[in-house]
């Protein structure tokens, strides 16, 4: 029996995959949620998945009471969701973005956190576990940079999603833990499509090739190992934290 339990998008590679990773190790249930899956958790064996595309955001209700009702949480101290799957194209002046791609990417990136984030206060208020929500963010969603519009206005949105949030719950009952975290950088596959533009389509591509050659990228090991912090200590609902500041 899992004494915590973690519902986190965006676990087939990356941040998500990683982080997935070290709480299992650690004796937690993870529940995963993207399109395609991962060898490596799959191995574990309170790991369990759903393929589901998140731009689906009308399906993300049924998704997470379909997870919910699939956990006992009558023992549980922690019930968290983390919101971490995220898309980074369209990297065109908006200008050059067609609204299919705008949508595509505040659909993923932007409205199902919202959603997601949503249905999970709704739907576990009648536990009496700790909740915790962490979205994660960007440095994105504080500095502007070209041809990165939509994804720094979706972190930007995010970031202040979860002040509202935090407010909302300061004055409830059983109120929801909800903060944001900026990883840094990290070495993904995110990190790879952006450093692999050419720079006449992507100025910032430059900026994402340095990164990587001055060898400023966190691994996913490093960065897990924070975020694991990050999970177990309170920290003030509504804030925006870096992942190495606690
Ligand atoms: N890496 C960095 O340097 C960095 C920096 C700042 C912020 N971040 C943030 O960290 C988070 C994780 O990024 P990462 O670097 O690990 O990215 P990544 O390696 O590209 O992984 C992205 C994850 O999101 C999932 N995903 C994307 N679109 C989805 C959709 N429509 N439905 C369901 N799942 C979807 C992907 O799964 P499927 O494709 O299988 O669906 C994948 O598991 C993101 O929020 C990102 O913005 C990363």
């Amino acid at each position: 029996m899992c004494k915590n339990h973690f519902i986190i998008t965006g676990t087939s590679r990356g941040i998500g995959e990683q982080l997935a990773k070290l709480l299992l190790e650690r004796g937690d249930c993870v529940h995963g949620i993207s399109r395609g899956n991962s060898n490596v958790l799959n191995q574990y064996k309170d790991y369990s998945h759903t393929n589901f595309d998140l731009s689906n955001i009308t399906g993300i209700e049924t998704l997470i009471r379909e997870i919910l009702s699939q956990m006992d949480l009558t023992s549980t101290e922690m019930i968290c969701l983390i919101n971490n799957a995220a898309m980074l194209e369209p990297l065109k002046t908006i200008d050059k973005c067609t609204a299919e791609e705008i949508n595509l990417h505040m659909q993923t990136t932007l409205i199902a956190p919202i959603v997601l984030t949503s249905c999970f206060i709704n739907q576990t208020d009648h536990t009496h576990s700790r909740r915790k929500i962490i979205n994660i963010s960007s440095g994105s969603g504080t500095y502007p940079a070209p041809a990165m519009s939509v994804y720094c206005s979706a972190k930007a949105g995010i970031n202040m999603f979860t002040q509202c949030v935090g407010i909302e719950q300061a004055n409830r009952q059983s109120p929801v833990e909800i903060i944001s975290v900026d990883p840094g950088m990290v070495e993904t596959d995110l990190q790879i499509t952006a450093r692999g533009k050419s720079d006449e389509d992507f100025e910032m591509a430059k900026y994402f090739k340095q990164a990587h050659e001055t060898g400023q990228l966190l691994t996913t090991e490093a960065l897990g190992e924070h975020i694991l912090h990050i999970i177990d200590k309170k920290i003030e609902s509504g804030n925006l934290v870096k992942y190495n500041e606690h």
